[in-house]
């Protein structure tokens, strides 16, 4: 019997950094769902698709190949795990992720990812869609400010300058996007636990989720 861990929450509550230490911690495969929407969002922008044209979005899906391995993301066998975190994509991944056909064809595959594995899924409907009967529903938040002064910092250890106020207002954007679209929109399992990120540190939060993966472990 496989162990499933599902984290979900909006852009920016420690999701991705949280869940790649209780992995580690545990031995579990962490599948970062998001990244998966961001590389199909990468490939419309790669060829032009135009997202309104269904015809065409299912054409990309049915031809695109998308990988994973060791925290790197592949399209087409090329490593894109840079460009898929570019404002670029940021800006249009949320519309990518509420067309029923990807979500479809993402769903089934990380499905298929994950059968027979001890894993970690972090994303917006793992608990509500994707693995309804995980063994622990996790549902991270934090305020926008502190969300937005994440990743603020996040781009400047990568060298990147990106304004406090324009990070803040795209969060807030893709927060209401994701939450009010009408193909599993972002919102919290009737059986997840809520964690608040807003004043603990990373640590913090993996020793609370640590504590609850012990206790659902057996
Ligand atoms: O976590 P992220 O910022 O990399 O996610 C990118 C987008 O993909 C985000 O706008 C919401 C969407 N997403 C989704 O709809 N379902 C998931 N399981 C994961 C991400």
């Amino acid at each position: 019997m496989s162990f499933i861990v599902a984290v979900d929450g909006p852009a920016g509550s420690g999701k991705s950094t949280i869940s790649k230490m209780v992995a580690k911690k545990y031995k579990l495969t962490y599948l970062d769902t998001g990244a998966m929407y961001r590389m199909i969002a990468f490939t419309s922008i790669r060829d032009g698709v135009d997202l309104d044209n269904i015809d065409k979005v299912v054409d990309l899906l049915n031809k695109v190949s998308i990988d994973m391995k060791n925290d790197k993301f592949y399209v087409d066998g090329k490593d894109v795990s840079l460009e898929i975190r570019t404002p670029e994509v940021t800006a249009i991944v949320s519309k990518v992720a509420a067309i029923k056909e990807v979500r479809i064809k993402l769903v089934d595959l990380q499905r298929k990812i994950s059968k027979g594995k001890d894993v970690i899924l972090d994303g917006r409907d793992i608990g509500t869609v994707v693995f309804k009967d995980a063994n622990l529903k996790i549902f991270l938040v934090a305020s926008p400010e502190e969300r937005a002064k994440r990743r603020v910092l996040d781009f400047k250890n990568k060298g990147i300058d990106e304004k406090f106020e324009d990070v803040l207002s795209e969060i807030i954007r893709r927060d209401e996007f994701d939450s009010n679209r009408n193909e599993s929109p972002l919102k919290k399992a009737e059986d997840a636990i809520e964690i608040d990120t807003s004043f603990m540190n990373i640590d913090k939060v993996v020793e609370v989720i640590s504590k609850l993966v012990e206790e659902n472990k057996n």
